[in-house]
């Protein structure tokens, strides 16, 4: 099938090379005339696993192409994705703004039926306001369909969630659109949910806020297991065995952060309540999520009392690992209180480092893990990233100034930090 995909952030990029992958014929629009160039040089603008090769593979079998053209893309076309981003306003509202003028462009430019099909994560009734600009917007003969498709990629296994989806939404009136959706998703071997585009919607926005209160609940059982000498990894893998709860999505740590549950969760907390609910069940669940850094903060004045002029080294600044994303990432929150606090950073991070020195000045950037821990009064783990996994840990103790190591993901075993001699605090485990 013909496909443009109308904005190259996460999930445009790597939803037109999935599709290009299958077989499909890709034009990725983009405004942004640097990311495009350079995509045409074959250089891709975010660090995503697998994503460089499937792009330059499709790209020397012309199987996909990108521009900064619309026009170029919704005529070259037979179904156009709307995947640009929708930031939130600081009213925790999401701004529709970039959807609103994409829409008004793909009407302008529709030349015979095509299906127009939202990606981007909006609040419920946007399919309906997209629908009415098209129809305002284009030639009055034209006709096309508009679908909500919603996106629940992960980012660092986006390609492998793309290829491998739990189920895929379609969520449309036409049974016309809903047939091209399914052939077009077809090879993926995914539960197909057909449904009204309300319903759509709101099944993106309900999922991530699930997620994120799981998260939540794990963290708030994580202060009290530590009141109460418990652990939560042993309370959420018990928990986590019966089937109606799951194991995922119960790791305590420093907080959800990243470009989609803070903006996600605060989002459908404002849709509901221009709905007219009341969603107090996440209020308290954005509550806990901002408390858990406080806490963290906390404890490593706890342990290391006064930070005025202390070397501290810093292990992770991306939200997550296998990502460069510094978007939302509690690494942000937590430097800055430190060196408000007159602390000193040595920061060492695999793949965000770049894009961490555009928001997090007045750090020493390192180029690996023991040069961060070199002469450092503690070392503090934010990104659980393997290579902190498998860390000489011997050599991290004769590096640091006193083998201290605070951990904000749980990555080592308590007993075994004891063994080797380090003085070692994690979230909710002793
Ligand atoms: C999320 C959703 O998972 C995905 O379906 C949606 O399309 C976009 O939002 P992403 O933001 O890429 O994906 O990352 P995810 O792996 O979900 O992690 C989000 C945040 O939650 C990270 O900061 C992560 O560290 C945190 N997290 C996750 C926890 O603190 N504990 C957990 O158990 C899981």
């Amino acid at each position: 099938m013909k496909v443009c995909i109308i904005g190259t952030g996460y999930v445009g990029l790597v939803t037109g090379a999935c599709l290009a992958e299958l077989g499909n014929t890709v034009i990725c629009v983009d405004n942004d005339e640097k990311k495009i160039e350079m995509l045409e040089r074959g250089q891709v603008p975010i660090y995503e696993p697998g994503l460089e090769e499937i792009l330059r593979n499709c790209h020397a079998k012309d199987r996909i192409r990108y521009t900064t053209s619309i026009a170029e893309g919704v005529k070259a076309s037979e179904i156009v994705f709307i995947a640009v981003s929708t930031p939130a306003r600081p009213d925790g509202s999401a701004d529709l703004t970039a959807v609103a003028a994409v829409a008004r462009e793909v009407a302008e430019n529709l030349d015979g039926y095509k299906i127009v099909v939202d990606k981007s994560t909006v609040p419920v009734k946007t399919g309906e306001k997209v629908a009415e600009t098209i129809r305002r917007y284009s030639a009055e003969s034209v006709e096309f369909d508009v679908v909500s498709n919603p996106e629940f990629l992960r980012e660092g296994s986006a390609i492998y969630d793309t290829f491998h989806p739990d189920r895929i939404v379609i969520g449309t009136a036409s049974e016309k659109a809903a047939r091209a959706l399914t052939d077009l998703y077809q090879p993926l071997d995914a539960p197909v949910i057909i449904t009204d585009i309300n319903s759509a919607e709101i099944i993106k926005h309900a999922s991530n806020s699930f997620l994120a209160t799981k998260i939540s609940f794990a963290n708030a059982l994580s202060r009290i297991c530590e009141k109460a000498g418990a652990n939560v990894e042993e309370v959420t893998r018990g928990m986590g065995l019966d089937k109606r709860i799951g194991t995922q999505f119960l790791n305590a740590g420093i907080g959800y952060g990243g470009s989609c549950f803070p903006k996600d969760v605060s989002a459908f907390v404002k849709i509901s309540e221009e709905l007219g609910y009341d969603f107090r069940l996440l209020k308290e669940v954005e509550r806990i999520n901002r408390e858990q850094i406080d806490f963290f903060f906390e404890k490593i004045k706890q342990t290391l009392w006064i930070l005025e002029g202390k070397q501290l080294g810093i292990l992770g600044l991306a939200f997550k690992p296998n990502t460069d994303d510094m978007r939302n990432a509690p690494s942000l929150v937590l430097i800055d209180r430190l060196l408000k606090e007159g602390a000193s950073i040595k920061a060492y991070d695999p793949q965000s480092m770049d894009k961490a020195r555009e928001e997090l000045e007045g750090i020493q950037y390192c180029s690996d893990p023991y040069q961060a821990a070199e002469g450092s009064e503690a070392l503090i783990i934010l990104t659980e990233w393997n290579e902190f996994k498998e860390m000489d840990l011997q050599r991290i103790k004769g590096l640091l100034h006193h083998p201290i190591v605070i951990d904000g993901r749980n990555i080592y075993d308590p007993a075994r930090m004891r063994e080797l001699g380090f003085t070692y605090q994690s979230v909710g485990r002793f």
